[in-house]
């Protein structure tokens, strides 16, 4: 698997999240060969394994347990592709309100197999709100740097 990504991604300079997004779909038997770069929650109230960097691209594997958020953020610069390999997703889009308070503008549901994209300067929250794990693998472009965490605007 990090071969696959090694070669792929290492010829993409500047990709848009539709090849991020390709990237990770032509990975054969991801369900099945994701499961040594699974890590459990630690300091995070999910687990977060970075698989790969270079340069232009970076790969973060995502396990959300039963009922967990990750917080409210964006990607910097970065724009970027998820699969969802096993369980399911919601996407809450926010819209910031002030520096630091964000309200929700939208929600979208993935279902395994399906890919969910993140434009440059989104707002998100990652919900699992199902009794599975949620397993997700993320493709970045530029690597992510000076990402930011917004609270609720209630
Ligand atoms: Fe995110």
């Amino acid at each position: 698997m990090l071969t696959h990504l090694e070669e792929r991604l290492g010829r993409l300079i500047q990709p848009n999240v539709v090849e991020l997004g390709n990237v990770l779909k032509e990975i054969v038997n991801i369900d099945q060969r994701i499961t040594p770069y699974v890590k459990e929650p630690e300091q995070n109230a999910y687990g977060r394994n970075v698989i790969y960097q270079c340069e232009h691209t970076e790969i973060i594997v995502i396990m959300l347990p039963s009922h967990c958020v990750t917080s409210i953020h964006d990607h910097g610069d970065s724009i970027g592709a998820g699969l969802v390999v096993k369980g399911r997703l919601r996407n809450c889009v926010f819209k910031a309100q002030t520096e630091n308070l964000a309200i929700e503008k939208a929600e979208y549901q993935f279902r395994e197999g399906q890919l969910c994209f993140y434009s440059r300067g989104m707002i998100h929250q990652i919900v699992n709100s199902y009794s599975d794990p949620l397993i997700l693998i993320n493709a970045y472009s530029p690597p992510l740097q000076n990402t930011k965490v917004y609270q609720l605007d209630k």
